[in-house]
């Protein structure tokens, strides 16, 4: 049975993309696979410490040495066939949680060797799923398919299999916009997004996670 874990990157439980992924789980378990999703908000994490205990020769099969929160979550990441990442878009980038478990799941399989980049012996699937703002007219402007590919790219060639990206735009922020300063966004506009997109999106999501899981 094919395992599948869900990493949620948004500090939020419930909302954008912690749906976006259950739906990917969803489809995922749709195909047969065993799922499972983890929120990174609540544990205690760093990002990469440049410490290359995971560079030493004897360490080549070894888990990331930090002794943290991020340990057991890298652990399953390491036992899965398939890892969703999900992700709101924070000032143009990833957030900072899925940044960190991005740095650790990746530098600790990559090598510096031309004759063995990866330290993995099979392949990982990834997904990579980004709720944002911005609208699908702005992907392109605002470099977002180009950062998302890139992100994409690195998984690929890091986790060695498959790795597509999925781009929810145009999400609903918050429920009431009349308690926020929040004028450049249309308020009805946002709760059609809602309304008639996001549903089209978590279909979007479901398909990916089959998909990834019957790799
Ligand atoms: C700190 C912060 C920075 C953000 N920066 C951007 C941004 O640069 N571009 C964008 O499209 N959306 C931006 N957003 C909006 C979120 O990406 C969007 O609301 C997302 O769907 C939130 O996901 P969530 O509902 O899972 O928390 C930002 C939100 C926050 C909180």
């Amino acid at each position: 049975m094919k395992k599948v874990l869900a990493i949620n990157g948004s500090p939020r439980k419930k909302w954008n993309t912690a749906m976006a992924l259950q739906s990917a789980l969803d489809g995922a378990a749709s195909a047969g696979a065993e799922t499972k999703l983890v929120h990174l908000m609540g544990l205690k994490f760093s990002g990469c410490v440049s410490c290359f205990a995971c560079k030493r020769h004897e360490n080549n099969a070894a888990i990331c040495a930090i002794k943290d929160d991020m340990r057991p979550v890298l652990e399953a990441a390491m036992e899965s066939d398939v890892i969703l990442v999900g992700s709101p878009v924070y000032f143009s980038n990833l957030d900072a949680f899925t940044i960190a478990f991005l740095e650790r799941l990746l530098f600790m399989n990559y090598t510096y060797s031309m004759e063995q980049p990866s330290k993995l012996t099979r392949k990982i699937a990834s997904g990579l799923i980004l709720t944002m703002n911005a609208t699908d007219a702005l992907l392109e402007p605002l470099g977002y398919n180009r950062l998302f590919k890139h992100y994409a790219d690195t998984m690929h060639r890091v986790l060695l299999g498959q790795s597509e990206f999925l781009a929810i735009t145009d999400t609903m922020q918050f429920t009431d916009y009349s308690k926020y300063m929040s004028s450049i966004f249309d308020p009805e506009h946002k709760k059609k997004m809602r309304e008639e997109k996001f549903p089209q999106d978590l279909k979007a999501c479901y398909e990916l996670g089959r998909r990834l899981a019957l790799v």
